[in-house]
């Protein structure tokens, strides 16, 4: 017999779900976890590390660990976004034919359905085990902003990852579904998402099995990642000060920070104050490592001003 999953490809995590006895799971790897980070490191061996592993080569082996991929799949080679990618990236994006992104690493270039691929392989993989059942059909949620260029890559993606897609699916509408499954109501109601690529809303009227999107709106420059963003240029700041080293001089070092930052702002969650070593950032005089204790509470994190890109955009009727 042959089964069909759904799969969440996230900017920052992919989840993998399929109905179980009339409802839907979400399936864990073989450590029992329910998220497959949506990296990819091309290892100097050959070997191609996805999820778990590629996360721990993002600290070792920046320029051939390729993430969020999600915030460029289908897009221009001149957009802002990719132009802003090349100089927040620490691995090489080079332009394709017809004006497509292509990703550079140990030598290769990749076009970016390629990238996703290589995740949506292993959540097949990692389905087939989780069901000991075969896995050849998927629907994959995309953004409801996502245009047709954007949903075409994703289907590509799954196309090459060896999984005939049956349908895209809207995040919200998908979430949606779940919660009418769930609750059985009618009602209106407003469905938050913040992502490592984006914060929307979307507004939705459910009726038993109907549902109908009123909006949706939000901005695909306003999530996690941009937070970690903002968290490591203050880190770089820091490291001005106390070394008069420029991290953002450097795409490597400033790939560190980024991975501080990140790991900061969640111990923020649940502590009123953090405080992280800043290493392997830079090296002073005789190759002497530079090292650096940051620390940042709570209330800064809420007062940043962000660098977002201005009033949320009202997006295009979604399907
Ligand atoms: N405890 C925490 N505190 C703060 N932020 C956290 C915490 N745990 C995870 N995050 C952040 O959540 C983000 C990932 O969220 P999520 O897995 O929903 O994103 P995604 O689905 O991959 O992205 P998108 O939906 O935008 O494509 C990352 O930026 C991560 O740093
Ligand atoms: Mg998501």
């Amino acid at each position: 017999m042959s089964v069909a999953i759904g799969i969440d490809l996230g900017t920052t995590n992919t989840v993998i779900a399929a109905v179980q006895n009339g409802r839907a799971v979400t399936l864990p790897d073989e450590n029992g976890d329910k998220l497959l980070p949506s990296l990819v490191s091309f290892h100097p061996s050959g070997s191609v590390l996805v999820g778990a592993p590629a996360v721990e080569r993002r600290l070792v082996d920046a320029e051939n660990t390729i993430f969020s991929v999600k915030r460029l799949i289908g897009r221009n080679w001149s957009s802002q976004e990719v132009q802003q990618a090349r100089t927040r990236f620490p691995f090489d994006l080079v332009e394709g034919a017809k004006e497509s992104v292509l990703v550079r690493a140990r030598g290769e270039t990749y076009a970016l359905p390629e990238i996703s691929a290589f995740v949506l392989r292993r959540a097949k993989a990692l389905a087939e085990r989780a069901l000991n059942d075969e896995v050849t059909h998927a629907v994959i949620t995309v953004p409801a902003n996502f245009n047709d260029l954007q949903r075409a890559s994703t289907k590509v993606a799954g196309k090459l990852a060896g999984l005939e897609i049956l349908r895209i699916l809207n995040e919200p509408t998908a979430a949606a579904l779940a919660y009418g499954q769930l609750m059985g109501k009618s009602e209106r109601i407003a469905i938050y998402d913040l992502g490592g690529g984006t914060f929307d809303i979307t507004v939705l009227d459910l009726s038993g099995a109907v549902f109908e999107v009123l909006a949706t709106g939000g901005d695909s420059a306003l999530g996690g990642d941009d937070i970690d963003s903002l968290i490591a240029d203050r880190m770089a700041d820091a490291f001005i000060r106390a070394h008069r080293f420029d991290a953002r001089t450097n795409r490597e070092s400033m790939g560190r920070l980024r991975i501080y930052a990140e790991r900061l702002k969640c111990v923020l969650s649940h502590e009123t104050i953090a405080t992280v070593t800043l290493e392997g950032v830079a090296e002073g005089t005789g190759g002497r490592p530079l090292s650096l204790d940051f620390t940042m509470d709570r209330e800064e994190l809420r007062r940043s001003p962000g660098r977002c890109s201005g009033a949320p955009s009202r997006w295009r009727a979604p399907r």
